[in-house]
């Protein structure tokens, strides 16, 4: 109340004052204007009178004199007139005018004497016998009459004057009820803004930020619009987003210590990260940026996106756990317009927390070191997926530059750091392990590698198996996903270097140097750490509203997320899904298939006929079944976020990884996280690294076509006990091997080999 009336008060002084002000000069004005109204009346009345008097004086006819003047004394507003001779003396008077007229000689001798007219106003006390208590302002005009001429006396009107000021006061009132109805009226609506504004939203935020304090959910409630109300809105649910996470943490930790168990968590893994880097920043490379900036539209608007990569999926939380700088390709582009001079800035955005360095490529550059080398032979080299690796000299070339500069960008970045700690990413980076530890031999350089290693007859194909290989041995530590991978990699060295390769320690010697090879599989943020923001309803209602947005009808949904890319298996999952369609009719028109697929790589030709293929595969199956308010595949062939692929997650009877061959596959752990509900069955490939854990899952080889069909059709028949059995197994194991165990294993044995260095040097 204090403070609306700190604005309401003085608005009401301000205005109240203007409109007094405003008063005071309409009566002025008005007093005037009606003033010399009454002046002239009077002057053009003895004008015309002067005339008719003159001549009924030149002949002495008094007693006409007496009639004209009380014949025009009746007139409206006239008091009366008199008519005096050269020596003052009274010739004719209205009657009742005489006791008066005397005291007041003073209009008619000045105009007689000056021989011009004279006109004064008098007030109340001028004109005031002590008999005449109701005296009241009159107008005096004398006018000289002439004889012969020569002044030979006076006509003097009298005008009642108090009407004038009747009038004034009216306007007066009047006035002062316009400046108090204007003055509420302003006061009111200010008044009504003021709650409407600000008051009463900030009201309903204190209160729901106390309920939040207070540990009730509670949805966050509607704002007015307006720049200062989004702001607030806008940090306010960013601050009950980290007191939710900070409670959810708090909660694990509580849980954690009760249960004496093992659990990483972003908390534990930043605590840990700082006593092992003693407060030194991590660096990361990679090729993928975790933040993409893009124009939108007609090129004014800049979007951001996280990027649909296993890559930042696994990374971003390692990085929000311990500050950091990543280096990465600015590939968005609107990405150099969001960039400092130093090409860096502060991610994510909406809680500041690391540092992104974007790296620069021309078209060509990209075309060569991404396109090419990296995913037209390394990445079908790694995945065998039978589509033949193609390695073209020019494209080595520019893998070599591109990795050098990636190298000389993580140089410069950590040049004032001592004994810097790297990550390095995946195979478009394997020559930087080693460019980086020429120059700093006292960096402690780890890559993970995120796609499968073949064996080693395979990894023969590409022509400069030899240069990549050494390039990683540049490495301290060197990352799989699984066990397989690295005994792949083991042998490879060994075929195609002179190195010791130390079976029993699983590293590789080299000219002094040692290299560790290990596991480590990577994986999601806990369950305990949904994705903010997502619809909270439950899967009926969701599944509901998403069959809406779509325009089917549908009692069960099935899902599938991948970037478009021939080796996740799509097309097979699509004709499994034809065959269960042929199989169990009764599921037409109940169960639709969702297939989100963000289009990825697409300037490689063998990308952007695959996505044709999905595209076209998916319409024949649809033609062959969908009826008018059903289909049943919906293909979604666009990039989504991380919160519209939650809805379809949790949303989902089952969904389906069918890769041909995968490091890790994250979908299938993101999947398992997001049934807090403990229903859905997930279908997992073999053949995808993900499957040595998530047991639990209906494990199928992708290329087995019936398979697949009878495995979809167990899995919307599975009992909800089943369901929930084989859920809970998958979610503990994801709850136990999460992202932060994968960050802090791999971390903590990088920060040991540390170690072994310092007290090799000092030996
Ligand atoms: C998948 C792989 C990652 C790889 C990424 C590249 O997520 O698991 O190892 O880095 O694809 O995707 P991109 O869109 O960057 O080519």
């Amino acid at each position: 109340m204090r403070t609306t009336l700190k604005i309401v008060l003085p608005l009401i002084v301000s205005v109240g004052s203007v409109s007094l002000l405003f008063a005071g000069y309409q009566m002025r004005n008005q007093r005037r204007i009606l003033r010399n109204d009454l002046a002239r009346r009077a002057e053009i009345l003895a004008d015309s009178l002067q005339e008719s008097v003159e001549r009924l004086l030149d002949r002495g006819q008094e007693r006409n004199l007496q009639r004209l003047v009380e014949r025009y004394g009746q007139r409206e507003r006239i008091k009366g007139i008199a008519i005096y001779d050269a020596a003052g003396h009274t010739l004719a008077i209205t009657p009742g005018l005489e006791p008066a007229l005397p005291l007041h000689p003073t209009a008619e001798t000045n105009a007689m004497r000056e021989n011009r007219a004279v006109g004064e106003f008098l007030r109340p006390e001028e004109t005031s016998t002590p008999q005449e208590s109701d005296a009241v302002p009159e107008h005096l005009y004398a006018l000289p009459l002439h004889r012969d001429d020569k002044v030979g006396g006076a006509l003097v009107l009298i005008h009642d004057a108090s009407y004038i000021e009747r009038q004034v006061a009216l306007t007066l009132r009047d006035a002062l009820l316009n400046a108090l109805v204007q003055t509420l009226l302003i006061s009111a609506l200010a008044l009504f803004l003021v709650r409407w504004t600000y008051t009463e939203p900030l009201t309903r935020i204190a209160k729901w930020v106390r309920t939040l304090r207070t540990g009730q959910p509670n949805p966050l409630p509607a704002m007015v619009q307006g720049e200062i109300m989004e702001q607030l809105h806008h940090e306010v649910t960013h601050l009950a987003r980290d007191l939710h996470s900070a409670r959810a943490a708090a909660e694990v930790e509580a849980r954690l210590r009760d249960s004496n168990a093992s659990l990483w968590t972003a908390e534990r893994l930043r605590v840990s990260l700082r006593d092992r880097l003693q407060d030194q920043p991590l660096f990361v490379v990679s090729n993928r940026e975790p933040y993409m900036h893009v124009f939108e539209g007609s090129g004014k608007t800049i979007r951001m996106i996280v990027p649909a990569s296993g890559v930042v999926t696994a990374l971003e939380p390692v990085l929000l756990a311990c500050n950091g700088t990543w280096v990465a390709n600015g590939s968005g582009s609107a990405d150099r317009e969001t960039v400092d001079i130093f090409d860096r800035l502060r991610v994510p955005p909406d809680r500041p927390s690391y540092t992104l360095r974007r790296v620069w490529l021309t078209e060509e550059e990209d075309k060569g070191y991404y396109d090419g080398f990296s995913n037209e032979g390394l990445w079908p080299l790694c995945h065998v997926a039978h589509t033949r690796p193609i390695f073209r000299p020019e494209d080595w070339l520019q893998y070599q530059r591109i990795n050098q500069r990636f190298a000389d960008t993580v140089l410069q970045e950590m040049a004032d750091v001592d004994s810097p700690i790297l990550l390095a990413q995946d195979y478009h980076l394997a020559l930087v392990p080693r460019m980086v530890k020429e120059v700093r031999p006292d960096a402690r350089v780890a890559i993970f590698w995120h796609i499968p290693w073949p064996n080693a007859e395979v990894f023969g194909i590409c022509p400069w198996q030899r240069e990549l290989i050494e390039g990683l041995l540049g490495a301290d530590l060197m990352g799989f996903h699984i066990q397989t991978h690295c005994n792949n990699f083991l042998e490879t060295v060994d075929r195609a270097l002179e190195a010791l390769t130390e079976w029993d320690r699983f590293a590789v010697s080299r000219q002094g140097h040692v290299t560790r090879v290990r596991p480590y599989p990577i994986s999601v943020a806990s369950p305990e750490n949904p994705i903010p923001d997502v619809d909270s309803a439950d899967p009926a209602a969701l599944r509901a509203a998403l069959c809406n947005e779509m325009g089917i009808e549908a009692t069960h949904l099935g899902v599938g997320v991948d970037r478009v890319d021939y080796t996740k298996g799509i097309l097979e999952r699509l004709r499994a899904l034809e065959r269960f369609f042929e199989l169990s009719p009764a599921y037409q028109q109940r169960f639709t298939f969702v297939q989100i697929g963000a289009p990825s790589r697409t300037d490689i030709e063998r990308y952007k006929n695959f996505l044709d293929e999905v595209t076209s595969e998916a319409e024949r199956i649809n033609a062959r079944f969908q009826t008018s308010r059903w289909k049943p595949i919906v293909f979604r062939k666009k990039h989504h976020s991380h919160e519209e692929i939650s809805r379809f997650y949790r949303a989902a009877s089952l969904c389906m990884v069918t890769s041909l061959h995968d490091g890790m596959n994250l979908v299938a752990k993101e999947f398992v996280a997001s049934r807090e509900d403990e229903r859905g069955v997930l279908i997992l490939s073999t053949f995808a690294g993900a499957a040595h854990e998530l047991t639990d899952a209906l494990l199928v080889n992708p290329y087995d076509i019936a398979q697949l069909a009878r495995a979809i059709h167990r899995a919307l028949e599975m009992p909800e006990q089943e369901q929930a059995e084989r859920m809970q197994r998958m979610r503990h194991t994801v709850r136990q091997h999460n992202v932060y165990r994968w960050a802090a294993h791999l971390l903590s044995d990088l920060t040991e080999i540390r170690i072994e260095l310092v007290e090799r040097a000092e030996a």
